[in-house]
Parts: C-alpha cells; sequence; structure tokens
C-alpha cells in the first residue's frame, strides 16, 4: 500500500530552518528510507548520517516529532497516514548541516574514562565467576548511538554543564568497569562524582527510555554507581578507618 505523507525536515545549520515536503511511503518502510527518497527525488543534497540500516551502528540518531530515535528503526506504521511527521537532529550537540550533528563532545568524554586497569595474572591463573560476567553484559549492547546523552537534561538544555558531566553513555561505562573484578583502578565511585559529575544525574530514566538497545541505564548503572559511592563515603566503619 502506497500513500503521500507530509514530512517536515529541518535543513540547512543552526540558523536553517524547517522545508515540507510531500513525498511517497510504502509498506514496510522506515523514515530512513524516507529521507532516502527525499534526497534521490527533491533534496540531493539533503545530509543524513546512517550506515548498517539495521540498528546496530548508532549512526542515524536524529528526533522524529521531538522524539529522541533511530531513523533507521522507526517505523512509518507507527504514524497516521494524515500525520505530519517532523524530522530534526538531535538537539544537545553542535549542528553541521541538515540531519548530521558534531558528536565529538562523546568522544572527549570517552576518553576521559580511565581505561582498564588489569592486575599482573598469568593466564589461568584466575577463573571469572558468571555472576560477574553477567552483571556487565546488557552495558556491552551499547551501539554508541549517543541518544541517551541527547535526551538527558543536564545537557540537553544546560551546555555549560557539558564541561563537567560526561552522560549517561559513560558513566554507564564508569560503572562497568566498577563491576568488573579484575579492575585495579578501586576508587571508580569517587571517578564518577569528581571527574564525571555522577551528582548531577538526578535518575530523571529519560535516558533509559529512548535507549534503542533497551539498556537499563539508570536501574543497572548509575543507581549502582550512586550506592557504591554513599557506601564508601558514608559507611562509619569505613569512614573510621580512613581516619
Ligand atoms: Fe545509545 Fe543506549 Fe548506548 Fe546510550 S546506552 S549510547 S542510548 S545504545
Ligand atoms: Fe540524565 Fe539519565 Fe540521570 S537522563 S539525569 S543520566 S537518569
Ligand atoms: Fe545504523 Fe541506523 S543506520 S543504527
Amino acid at each position: 500500500m502506497t500513500y503521500q505523507a507530509h514530512f517536515r525536515v529541518w535543513r540547512g545549520e543552526a540558523d536553517g530552518e524547517l522545508q515540507d515536503y510531500t513525498v511517497e511511503v510504502n509498506e514496510g518502510e522506515v523514515v530512513l528510507d524516507i529521507i532516502h527518497r527525499l534526497q534521490a527525488t527533491q533534496a540531493p543534497d539533503m545530509a543524513v548520517r546512517w550506515n548498517c540500516k539495521a540498528g546496530k551502528c548508532g549512526s542515524c540518531s536524529a528526533e522524529v516529532n521531538g522524539h529522541p530515535r533511530l531513523l533507521c528503526m522507526t517505523r512509518m506504521s507507527i504514524f497516521a497516514e494524515d500525520e505530519t511527521i517532523t524530522v530534526t537532529p538531535m538537539r544537545a550537540f553542535p549542528l553541521i548541516k541538515d540531519l548530521v550533528n558534531d558528536v565529538s563532545y562523546n568522544y572527549v568524554k570517552a576518553r576521559e574514562v580511565r581505561a582498564f586497569t588489569p592486575p599482573d595474572l598469568e593466564p589461568g591463573e584466575y577463573r571469572m565467576q558468571q555472576v560477574d560476567v553477567e552483571r556487565s553484559q546488557e552495558f556491552r549492547k551499547c551501539i554508541e548511538c549517543f541518544l541517551c546523552q541527547d535526551t538527558c537534561h543536564v545537557i540537553r538544555d544546560h551546555e555549560e554543564n557539558k564541561e563537567n558531566f560526561s552522560g549517561p553513555r559513560f558513566l554507564m561505562r564508569v560503572a562497568e568497569l566498577e563491576m568488573h573484578p579484575l579492575d585495579e583502578a578501586r576508587n571508580r565511585p569517587e571517578e564518577a562524582r569528581g571527574d564525571h559529575g555522577l551528582g548531577m544525574c538526578n535518575i530523571t530514566k529519560c535516558c533509559t527510555e529512548v535507549c534503542p538497545e533497551h539498556i537499563h541505564i539508570t536501574d543497572n548503572a548509575l543507581i549502582p554507581l550512586k550506592e557504591r559511592l554513599a557506601d564508601r563515603r558514608y559507611d562509619p566503619l569505613l569512614k573510621l578507618f580512613r581516619r
């Protein structure tokens, strides 16, 4: 079944504007298909970043009707045929052109997370327990689409926070390392607070809601990290020991 949809797509740089298009939609298509059809028929210079068209490369992140989404995983069938569909770039990062953002903030934050620090062990000297493998397994599903970063109000609405806040994706990376039994950098929760702004997260869970990999970022990474920080800082026995 084919119909004509009404699309509004951001064109240009930060001072650009929304442009209206009427474009063909066929059964089974996703929003990225429609953007490609616009490129092929009406707007050959429309910039969009994509790679896998399978929800795995994390490149096609944008906002559809104001919701952060992967364009290749957003089915046209979730919209009414007479609905206007507005496609805009991510709001939390500088715009390069049309639907393409400069996401280098995320790479800067990634480099600031201290690397895994393994102990000096010979092969076979340590047997990893299954429970330790499973604890952080879900965090490794991250495709680095940065939709959680785009959504988190701490940076989305406050550019000035970017310097001190690494965002849910990289706090989750710190949590993953903290949960690794062989990581020798034992002050990860303190680093999360001091270097990555863990205290600025007020557990709104918006990051978790938009994650296309359905990772429980808040419940399984950020809250445990906050609890471990609280244990270390305020445990009366540890306090005595530190003195
Ligand atoms: Fe994307 Fe989820 Fe990874 Fe965030 S945690 S970058 S939303 S896959
Ligand atoms: Fe932001 Fe997620 Fe915390 S949206 S405030 S990092 S729970
Ligand atoms: Fe790879 Fe959408 S094109 S996630």
